[in-house]
């Protein structure tokens, strides 16, 4: 029996050492990583596809986010959006262009400092099954329990916590308590203001969810944005009047730019998409 355990182990751990030794997409550089003055992050000339035989995904992308600035990306489904973010966070390296970030190309920097620098808030929140506590500190490892709950607590999740017959030490996740959509974004903002990195980054982080809860999360998100850099990134053209720039980005390419107003009195994508979003809350209600 022994022997018969022992082949299946051994073709198991081949397959995992094969996993293991695989070259990563993205190599950390070698050396210190950049001590950067600032944070501002700036795209030129930006092109990627995830094959060579592919079509470009993001193709000749221009912008720049100023340190504390506001700018959001939006677009139809498959425009690419997504994908930028993927780049900005290198789980992917572009080909040709550059980003910048504080001065130094985002390839200087390693992977976890990158991580460190940039919060994101996206339409799918993992939860580990672990308690609420756990998948808290994920974001910042060494906080302090006070901390925790003041994020919660800016995050609009201390009351749903509270009423937890665990509290804060509620199992959740695979196995445990399922969450709703709007406590798991609930959570995903938390954790973001745990870690409280100087650029955050927001992909759909409230699409999903109904109008309601929508309306209670983006309260969150708010109190999230303030005096932090950020990289909005939604469909659902709503709340964009605050933006300093809106991107509009259609097939790889930004097709439209500037702000809200200017971007509704002009003839294009923009207003198309308004129009219909428009159009769809009328015959909803
Ligand atoms: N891992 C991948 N491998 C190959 N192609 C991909 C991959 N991820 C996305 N794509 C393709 O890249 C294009 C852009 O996808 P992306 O997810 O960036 O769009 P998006 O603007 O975020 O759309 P949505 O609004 O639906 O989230 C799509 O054509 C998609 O099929
Ligand atoms: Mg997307």
């Amino acid at each position: 029996m022994i022997f018969e355990h022992l082949e299946a182990s051994l073709a198991a751990a081949r397959r995992l050492f094969a996993l293991i030794d695989t070259r990563p997409a993205v190599q950390d550089p070698p050396g210190p990583p950049p001590q950067p003055a600032n944070y501002h992050l700036e795209v030129k000339g930006l092109r990627f596809r995830y094959a060579p035989e592919e079509p470009w995904v993001l193709d000749g992308i221009d912008f720049t986010l100023p340190e504390g600035g506001r700018v959001a990306i939006v677009g139809p489904s498959g425009a690419g959006k997504s994908t930028l973010v993927n780049l900005l966070l290198r789980f992917w390296d572009y080909e040709e262009g550059s980003i910048r970030l504080g001065g130094y190309e985002l390839k200087a920097y390693p992977q976890e400092e990158l991580r460190r620098l940039i919060a994101v808030v996206s339409q799918q929140t993992h939860l580990f099954h672990a308690t609420i506590a756990e998948n808290l500190l994920l974001a910042r490892p060494g906080a302090s329990r006070e901390e925790i709950r003041q994020a919660a607590r800016e995050a609009r999740l201390e009351e749903f916590i509270q009423s937890l017959p665990g509290g804060y030490e509620t199992c959740i996740g695979e196995e445990g308590l399922k969450l709703s959509g709007g406590q798991r974004q609930r959570l995903a903002i938390a954790r973001a203001l745990l870690k409280n990195a100087p650029i955050l980054i927001l992909d759909e982080a409230t699409s999903g969810l109904d109008t309601v809860t929508e309306g209670e999360v983006r309260q969150a998100v708010y109190r999230l944005m303030a005096g932090r850099t950020t990289l909005i990134i939604t469909h659902r053209l709503a709340g964009l009047e605050a933006m300093d720039e809106i991107l509009v980005l259609d097939k790889g390419r930004i097709v439209q730019r500037g702000r809200h107003d200017e971007l509704l009195r002009q003839e294009g994508l923009y207003r198309r998409m308004w129009e219909l979003q428009h159009e769809v809350l009328e015959l909803d209600s």
